[in-house]
């Protein structure tokens, strides 16, 4: 059980999350969601009070939060100077916010290097977000790009938070939208990527072809 690194890269509702710790769990490794990294800084700015839309002052927030989170694939916190935040960093605001604040080029230097930084401690891991294979771990030993049709991904998400499946469609497409076409690091698809589609796949399928994937790998 040496080194290994799986990048886990997609839009909300692809199925990342789950597949990702499971992922980990199965093969006894650490799991990050970067996802909640940028989430808790939204938070952060949030709670600061400070124009969100004022690039230098996100990032002067994002430089001075004390931000910790755990690697544990069956349970990991995420504080912010202390309060943990775990519940906060899913609801309808953070949502709402984190895409902008996950534009600021000042706040993905900072978590990118945190995320590298992260990845080289723990040796085996699983790392899901949106620009892992091609800007945080272009060197993992596997990346996996996980898609599902719109409507897929908005059925997940509402069945999750019991939200509206028709509000979360149009949150979907709005992020998306602002994380495919931020100048920088976008979402997007490694060129050495395994793209799979899970609308007609489910979590343990999905979950076993990565496996398999790993052991082709060796
Ligand atoms: O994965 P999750 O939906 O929790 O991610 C929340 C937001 O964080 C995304 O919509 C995106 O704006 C941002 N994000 C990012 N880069 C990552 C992970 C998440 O920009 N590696």
């Amino acid at each position: 059980t040496g080194r290994c690194v799986v990048a886990v890269d997609g839009p909300s509702g692809s199925g990342k999350s789950t597949v990702s710790r499971r992922l980990a769990v199965g093969i006894g490794a650490r799991y990050l969601d970067t996802g909640a990294m940028y989430r808790a800084i939204t938070w952060a700015v949030l709670r600061s009070g400070v124009d969100r839309a004022d690039a230098g002052s996100v990032a002067k927030v994002a430089d001075e939060v004390d931000l910790r989170i755990g690697t544990d694939p069956q349970g990991y916190g995420v504080t912010v100077d202390g309060v943990g935040v775990d519940a906060d960093i899913r609801g309808p605001e953070v949502t709402g916010a984190v895409s902008a604040v996950a534009a600021v080029p000042a706040v993905r230097k900072l978590l990118v290097a945190r995320q590298r930084e992260m990845i080289v401690n723990a040796g085996r891991i699983v790392v899901e977000g949106r620009d892992i294979g091609s800007v945080v771990a272009p060197d993992a030993d596997l990346k996996v790009y996980l898609t599902a049709s719109a409507a897929a991904r908005a059925a997940r998400r509402s069945a999750e938070d019991a939200s509206d499946v028709t509000a979360t469609a149009a949150d979907l497409a709005r992020r998306d939208r602002l994380d495919s076409t931020r100048k920088i690091d976008p979402l997007a698809q490694a060129a050495d990527a395994v793209v799979l589609d899970t609308t007609e796949l489910g979590i343990d399928e999905v979950v076993a072809r990565l496996r398999d994937l790993l052991t082709e790998r060796g």
